[in-house]
């Protein structure tokens, strides 16, 4: 099996800028209920025509170009997302179509927040197995298309972004040297769109009772977060052959602040090692460990070498997280 890791990332938020103060203009809530409850303090919104394939083409773009690969040499195409722009076609193929990666396969993949972790699993195994050279994972979300504005329990913790990152071929001991993936499937319920599927299709009544709109137990999300958050980062740096005290970088999934602490009490490890973006964007689902990943790179904050664990976990229930030894040398065998 060939080793894999990240030779190029790149991202991409749109420009509009909404804070907790502007939702306190149209929803019941509180600047400093959000701060204290959730450590979001704004997030970007894109705007009514830019759905979520042109996120995902920006960020797919911006990454290609960090690692000097043209559209053309890409292979697969996977976009990790729960706010495609159809139910289908793909966002993936209308991706590939705007970089004109004319020879790439392409297809979607949904599971949630964890959708990079899951996303980049997949795309690895690809390069590992010899059948591809050149995978672009890619995270986008638009979930505001998709919030009840309404509903303060909700519309106040997310945000549109998205990230990709450029999967290759790494010299030996580099790259991901582990991955974890689970899920829950009786857990379904606690964050979901309920209408719009085969299950509860379309029709002016689940239009009237907000069912397209995003719902969540909040709660019972946050309990089963901070539970997993750090049994598998635990489990992902033990089949990694490490231990805690490896870790140079957390790049955690940004849905809550007292999360993530939860999981770094758990993991015993120093808060200057663990990536927070939540406070700027809110949670992205898909889109927040990949903008967290390349907006730690452009700080200068990873290394060559770097041991660096991605966790995750979102609707489905799912779970997932990976443990990358940083490099972006990728091996050229043409
Ligand atoms: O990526 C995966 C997706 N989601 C998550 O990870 C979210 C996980 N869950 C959470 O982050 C937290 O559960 C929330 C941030 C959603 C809620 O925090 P909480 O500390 O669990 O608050 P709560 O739901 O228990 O609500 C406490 C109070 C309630 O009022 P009462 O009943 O105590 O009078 C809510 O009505 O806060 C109220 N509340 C708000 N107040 C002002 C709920 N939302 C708001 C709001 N502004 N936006």
């Amino acid at each position: 099996m060939r080793n894999v890791g990240i030779v190029g990332i790149g991202s991409y938020v749109p420009e509009n800028v909404v804070t907790n103060l502007d939702l306190e203009q149209f929803v019941d809530t509180k600047d400093e209920w959000i701060v204290s409850r959730t450590g979001i303090k704004q997030r970007h919104i894109a705007p009514k025509d830019m759905p979520v394939s042109e996120l995902c083409y920006q960020a797919g773009l911006r990454a290609l170009e960090d690692a000097r690969i043209a559209p053309e040499d890409v292979d697969l195409i996977i976009v990790a997302t729960i706010t495609p722009d159809y139910a289908f076609p793909a966002t993936a193929c209308l991706v590939a179509d705007r970089l004109g990666a004319k020879k790439a396969a392409a297809f979607d993949l949904e599971a949630g927040c964890t959708g990079f972790i899951y996303a980049v699993a997949t795309g690895s195994q690809f390069i590992a197995s010899g059948t591809y050279k050149t995978v672009l994972v890619i995270g986008g979300e638009t979930l505001s298309k998709i919030l009840n504005w309404k509903d303060r329990s909700t519309c106040v913790l997310f945000g549109d972004g998205g990230g990709a990152a450029v999967l290759q071929q790494v010299e030996e001991g580099f790259g991901f040297l582990s991955f974890e993936l689970g899920s829950d499937g009786s857990g379904g319920s606690l964050l979901s769109q309920p209408a719009g599927g085969s299950k509860c299709p379309a029709s002016s009544e689940t239009v009237e009772k907000n069912l397209h709109t995003l719902q969540m137990e909040g709660k019972e999300v946050f309990k089963f977060a901070v539970r997993i958050m750090g049994d598998v980062s635990l489990k992902v740096l033990e089949k990694a052959g490490l231990i805690k005290e490896d870790i140079d970088l957390l790049i955690p999934h940004q849905a809550n602040i007292r999360i993530v602490d939860a999981a770094v009490k758990r993991l015993k490890i120093s808060p200057d090692k663990v990536v927070i973006n939540l406070d700027k964007y809110g949670n992205m689902s898909a889109a927040s460990i990949p903008v967290a990943l390349d907006e730690a790179f452009q700080a200068g904050l990873i290394s060559e070498g770097d041991i660096i664990v991605m966790v995750g976990f979102g609707t489905g229930l799912t779970w997932g997280a990976c443990v990358l030894k940083w490099t972006k040398v990728g091996i050229k065998n043409d």
